[in-house]
């Protein structure tokens, strides 16, 4: 069979928390793949460093530094991605995680937490579905984790992390049932342990299963297939099995 082009070839692509891990690896992915990538966090040193590095292999990416938790800042993201013709694929990635006792967690990272983890995705989901939805479609993949599966075993000293990720597959489920009508696709992504800096600092005895890449190719490979009849969906990434 003749080798399909991706369907991401030409997009306007945000992808939120790439200044490093697994937003990054699908960021220099989705890259390769054809998008124009709009890569959003807080740490724009990090950000212009990976726009070079695309570009010296071929790619397009444009820095949106901005902090994902605010409003404003988010409404700046989709500016420049609306510039560029308006974004049509969507990753979030960002997130943050304090490991703290649920007794001793105090309100201000809980607030932080769910601000940045479910607020600021809810921030990024809306802008970019009015941008598809004004092209005729569009597809979201937000990563959640198996932290926010129900029966999965879990870990001490991540109520806030947790609950953020129950949160984003709730959120998922409510972006693909009214995006059906517009061509528009959502699923989340709920891995495992993967080799990145969130990781080392929820649990460094955990072994990862997983790489970044590994994680980046699997999404690129779902953004590049109709996602219309998997619209709503959670995968679990069971790494260690
Ligand atoms: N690693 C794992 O084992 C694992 C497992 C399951 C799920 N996940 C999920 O996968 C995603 C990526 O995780 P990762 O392991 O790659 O984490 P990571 O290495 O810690 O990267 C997190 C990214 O989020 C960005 N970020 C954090 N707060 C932000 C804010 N307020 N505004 C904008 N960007 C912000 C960070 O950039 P700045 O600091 O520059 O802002 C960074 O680029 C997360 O949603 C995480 O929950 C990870």
């Amino acid at each position: 069979m003749p080798d399909q082009p991706h369907w991401l070839r030409g997009r306007v692509a945000v992808v939120t928390g790439a200044s490093r891990g697994i937003g990054r690896a699908t960021a220099e992915a989705m890259a390769q793949a054809g998008a124009h990538i709009v890569i959003a966090a807080r740490g724009a040193g990090a950000l212009t460093e990976l726009a070079a590095a695309i570009r010296e292999s071929g790619g397009t990416a444009t820095p949106a530094p901005g902090d994902l938790s605010r409003a404003d800042d988010v409404d700046r993201v989709f500016a420049i991605a609306e510039e560029l013709g308006g974004a049509t694929a969507l990753v979030c990635a960002a997130a943050v995680l304090s490991k703290v006792p649920f007794i001793q967690t105090t309100l201000d990272t809980w607030e932080q937490t769910l601000a940045t983890n479910l607020t600021g995705m809810f921030l990024c989901c809306r802008a970019a579905f009015q941008s598809m939805e004004r092209a005729g479609g569009g597809r979201i993949v937000n990563l959640a984790s198996l932290s926010g599966v129900y029966g999965t075993e879990k870990f001490p000293g991540l109520a806030a992390y947790n609950v953020s990720k129950y949160g984003v597959i709730g959120l998922t489920e409510a972006i693909a049932v009214e995006g059906r009508e517009h061509g528009i696709s959502a699923l989340c992504i709920s891995p495992g342990a993967v080799d990145t800096d969130m990781l080392r600092q929820a649990n460094p005895a955990l072994k990862p299963g997983l790489k970044p890449a590994d994680v980046a190719q699997l999404i690129v490979t779902l953004l590049d297939q109709p996602m219309d009849c998997l619209s709503g969906a959670n995968i679990p990434l069971f790494s260690n099995r």
